[in-house]
């Protein structure tokens, strides 16, 4: 059996319990410990001199191989090209994107450090499985080093259309970095259609077939796996919850309190400020519902050292605070607004506790949010969930009321049937979408991936 090694910008020891409550690194964390490897990148440290070697941790037959990076690398790499110009581009804001030679060599740079660093612990069966935008050049740096291994690449956000990406200036730079994996990975049809015509129109590539393409003088595999939930776990979660400190806290709240949950990393992808404009527009042509429904959105801070992230955080204090001046009585504000994070048994009380999970995002790789509200759910009892059509889950959870986020009446109107939405048609919605949840889960993701990887070479 062929070792896995996973290469991703953030490792989750699997000591550390919070990253591990993230689901993905417990899957990827249970390939690992079946098949025994590596887990390598960034220790989430920023150090004063560059490290010559990564720190090694190992745990039963896994290791964990982490660099630091230092203040430069952090600034440029991480803060700069990845979340200032890459994550902005792929979200399809042009508008927020940061164009800068000095950042760009920077990211060059730390994957040139990384790809150094991980050639001297690859064996030569291994599978090497890379994650997301961050580390796009490390198969091309690794090839040149000699590497023959199979090499993987998901991207775990959007990957944009053609005309957006084309205003990066490295744009074919970078796909041709991207196409040195032997499988690419993608959330849904909407990315690997975009990639494709990239591919195509573009780069003069040409496709086969059998999700086989060739392109830049490779044969490689372009395929969709929608990441999932671990469905079991989250249910438990639910049932759970039912018994916590906050579930039962907010069943007894005063006056017959109908609560709609946002849970969303503090970024402007997410269309937080947008969700607080639709809840406002539901509050004014609706006035019945003012005095008893809230809006709980919990955003945790995120990228803080990023210019637009502490700009987003600004406006949405603004805001919230304006919409809570307007409406607010003494006993009742509109929004709730949480900066901070909680547990997922926490939170899992939370949405089972609402009658709206509202995820609105205005561009989305998967969000597994929308998957954990359904999961959540009371089966005798569910809620329903509002969902933009510019989530990756949107492709899957066809039974969520699906709305456009720049259209606040839509989303108002859909605000409005959710809390009116009958048992019969809440359980009937409900049951289609965990029917979808049971069926792709994050195991069966993972292992989807891993026997496409495990076929490679395809030419
Ligand atoms: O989903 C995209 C992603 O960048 C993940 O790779 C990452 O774990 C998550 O968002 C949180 O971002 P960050 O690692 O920048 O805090």
């Amino acid at each position: 059996m062929s070792r896995l090694v996973v290469v991703s910008n953030r490792v989750a020891l699997a000591t550390d319990t919070k990253a591990r409550a993230g689901g993905l690194a417990v899957a990827l964390q249970d390939a690992l410990m079946e098949k025994g490897g590596v887990w390598f990148g960034w220790s989430g440290k920023v150090a004063t001199k560059p490290p010559d070697k990564p720190t090694l941790t190992k745990v039963g037959k896994v290791t964990y191989a982490t660099l630091d990076l230092t203040r430069k690398h952090y600034s440029e790499y991480y803060n700069g090209f990845a979340n200032r110009t890459l994550w902005p581009l792929f979200h399809y804001r042009l508008d927020l994107t940061a164009f800068s030679r000095q950042t760009s060599h920077g990211y060059m740079q730390v994957n040139a450090i990384f790809a150094e660093a991980l050639k001297f612990l690859l064996k030569r069966n291994d599978l090497i499985w890379v994650h997301d935008y961050h580390l796009i050049p490390m198969a091309r740096i690794l090839r040149k080093k000699g590497a023959r291994q199979p090499m993987g690449f998901f991207l775990h956000t959007p990957f944009p259309a053609m005309e957006i990406l084309v205003a990066l200036p490295q744009h074919r730079d970078l796909v041709e970095a991207l196409c040195e994996y032997d499988l690419i990975g993608f959330q849904t049809a909407n990315d690997v259609r975009a990639f494709l015509d990239y591919v195509v129109h573009e780069a003069g590539g040409s496709i086969l077939g059998d999700h086989i393409i060739e392109v830049f003088g490779r044969t490689i595999r372009v395929e969709i796996f929608p990441i999932g939930i671990d469905t079991d776990a989250l249910v438990q979660a639910g049932l759970e919850a039912t018994r916590g400190a906050q579930s039962r806290m907010l069943r007894k709240h005063p006056g017959d309190r109908i609560w709609i949950t946002g849970v969303d990393r503090l970024d402007y992808s997410k269309g937080i400020v947008k969700k607080f404009h639709s809840f406002e527009r539901f509050l004014e042509k609706y006035p019945a519902y003012r005095g008893n429904v809230t809006l709980m959105q919990i955003a945790p801070p995120s990228r803080s050292e990023v210019p637009e992230y502490r700009e987003i955080r600004h406006r949405l204090e603004a805001e919230s605070g304006h919409i809570n001046g307007r409406f607010a009585e003494f006993d009742w504000v509109p929004i709730n607004y949480l900066n901070k994070s909680y547990t997922r048994l926490e939170l899992a009380a939370f949405f089972r506790t609402s009658r709206i999970g509202l995820v609105t995002p205005l561009r989305d790789g998967m969000n597994l949010v929308a998957k954990e509200y359904v999961a959540t759910q009371n089966p005798h009892d569910p809620g329903v969930l509002v969902l933009s059509r510019f989530a990756g889950a949107a492709r899957e959870l066809h039974a969520a009321l699906t709305v456009n986020p720049f259209d606040y009446d839509a989303v108002a109107i859909a605000i409005l049937q959710g809390l009116e939405m009958h048992l019969e048609e809440r359980i009937e919605r409900w049951e289609a979408m965990m029917e979808k949840l049971r069926t792709n889960t994050l195991s069966i993701w993972r292992d989807n991936f891993l026997e496409a990887l495990g076929q490679a070479p395809y030419g």
